[in-house]
């Protein structure tokens, strides 16, 4: 990966692959999203690249950070550990709807998610209910909300956003690079703000 690019997205000489690339969040909304969960004990799914996990161990006071695929884990650790911020980490191999791995999970108070959209293609369409994300998102958000109501929850940005409306209350935030729309965020429980829409732009 072009060195340039990657500091310019993720803020230092970070290890990536070209698909760790571009599922990592830009660090300017993974510290804009981080501020919330400041002081927290936060279960974070899923940890890819490690570049949220980066963000909310900056702010909170521990993570606990999930992740199925044992090559982006490593990535993880020496991201972290590049980081400086190894000691605030713990990182959990498995697949975060499985009962036994997350029984072993230690108590929270906030949860941030962000399964994989991309995993059928570009042309794939994304739904939220059936959600054909990596973890499920409707499955991942059921079983979460379970250990905490305090939960953020990454979305793509050409959601249907009718399939949200079953959801309990929240704030929908459009995070904007410029004028090109790259993600939704959902904020429930005392993480959001507002209920409703929001935008937030860089
Ligand atoms: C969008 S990426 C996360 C990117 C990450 N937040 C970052 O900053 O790099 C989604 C991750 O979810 C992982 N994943 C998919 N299904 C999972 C499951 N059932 N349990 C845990 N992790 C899963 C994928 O391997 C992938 O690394």
């Amino acid at each position: 990966m072009d060195a340039e690019l990657v500091r310019a997205k993720f803020g230092d000489d970070y290890c990536v692959d070209e698909q760790t690339f571009v599922m990592g969040i830009d660090r300017r909304f993974t510290a804009h999203i981080a501020e919330r969960f400041r002081g927290r004990r936060v279960l974070e799914t899923c940890t890819g690249g490690g570049f949220t996990t980066i963000a909310l161990a900056r702010e909170a006071e521990q993570v606990v950070t999930v992740e199925i695929d044992p090559a982006r884990q490593a990535q993880a650790v020496r991201n972290l550990e590049r980081a400086g911020l190894l000691d605030r980490v713990t990182f959990v191999w498995g697949d975060v709807l499985d009962d036994q791995v997350c029984s072993g999970l230690p108590e929270v108070d906030a949860a941030f998610l962000d399964p994989d959209w991309a995993v059928t293609g570009p042309e794939h369409v994304h739904h939220f209910l059936d959600s054909t994300m990596r973890p499920p998102a409707d499955a991942l958000l059921e079983r979460v909300f379970r250990a905490t109501g305090n939960v953020a929850l990454i979305m793509p940005p050409g959601l249907d956003v009718r399939e949200l409306e079953g959801l309990p209350v929240h704030e929908r935030q459009r995070l904007y690079l410029g004028e090109s729309r790259e993600l939704y965020c959902l904020y429930f429980g005392e993480l959001a703000s507002q209920e409703g829409e929001t935008d937030f732009r860089v």
